[in-house]
């Protein structure tokens, strides 16, 4: 009986099948091609972030709070990104957007939480909350694992860095305009001044929030970093974001 087209076929296949460095060449060539043909069109694309209304960099005062939060390590607990399912969605709100991380360096995705996702907590508590939370978390949450931080309210800061961060995140990338870095400093320090004239920080920074963060005289790192989480995930409109489904 002649050989059917697809035996033949096979009995090639055995040949490849018997030799491990054929074997070894051919999948190599295969995974080649695959991979070319994925990411070459990659490189042609001049941004494969969608932009969105109402994202803009940092402020300051909330960038050396990111630097805070950061340096402490909130990111092994807790992640900064809310995953498009369901029982994730009904917990903290829309789901996260990659344009709301696209001047986060290094991001804050993150894979695990030990505490609650924290992309959305903006606006959620008051001030004096996240003051009594974090000094001792334990205060208003009794069940609470989280370590405290009260030192934080004990540590001045007087934006002496500040411009060389805003021009160091400029260098990777974050559209800061000249005027926002020769204006750094004293926009750090007027968003915890309720009392100040805040009306170019506001223009520069459209939504970020202006307060005495920690209720102290003095500026704190205390006062640094509740303005960064006071901002996080309330950049964006969800109430008139449409995804674009064009591309
Ligand atoms: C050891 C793990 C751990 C670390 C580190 C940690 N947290 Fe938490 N965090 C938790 C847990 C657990 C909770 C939930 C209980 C509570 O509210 O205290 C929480 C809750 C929170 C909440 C309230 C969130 C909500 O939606 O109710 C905020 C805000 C917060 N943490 C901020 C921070 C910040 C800022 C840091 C770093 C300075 C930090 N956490 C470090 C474990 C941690």
């Amino acid at each position: 009986m002649a050989k059917s087209k697809s035996e033949s076929f096979l009995s090639k296949h055995q040949i490849l099948e018997r030799s491990p460095t054929l074997l070894l060449v051919a999948s190599l060539l295969v995974v080649t091609v695959g991979g070319t043909v994925e990411i070459v069109p990659l490189f042609y694309l001049e941004n494969t972030i969608e932009k969105v209304e109402g994202m803009r960099p940092y402020s300051p005062l909330e960038l050396t709070g990111r630097d805070i939060y950061v340096r402490e390590g909130c990111y092994v607990c807790h992640s900064q990104m809310v995953r498009p399912m369901r029982d994730e969605v009904e917990r903290y709100g829309h789901y996260s957007l990659a344009a709301e991380s696209m001047y986060d360096h290094p991001f804050q995705w993150g894979s695990k939480r030990t505490g609650p996702d924290l992309a959305r907590v903006g606006g959620r508590y008051s001030d004096a909350w996240h003051v009594d939370h974090l000094s001792n978390p334990q205060s208003v949450v009794p069940e609470s694992i989280m370590p405290k931080y009260a030192f934080l309210k004990e540590t001045v800061i007087d934006g002496k860095y500040v411009t060389d961060l805003l021009a160091t995140n400029r260098f990777v990338g974050v559209p800061y305009t000249d005027e926002m870095i020769e204006v750094a400093r004293a926009d750090f320090a007027v968003q915890a001044d309720p009392e100040g004239d805040y009306d170019g920080l506001l223009e520069r920074y459209p939504g970020a929030v202006v307060s005495n963060f920690d209720g102290q005289p003095q500026l704190t790192e205390m006062d640094a970093l509740i303005a960064y989480l006071q901002m996080l995930g309330t950049l964006v409109d969800f109430s008139t974001f449409t995804p674009d489904a064009s591309r």
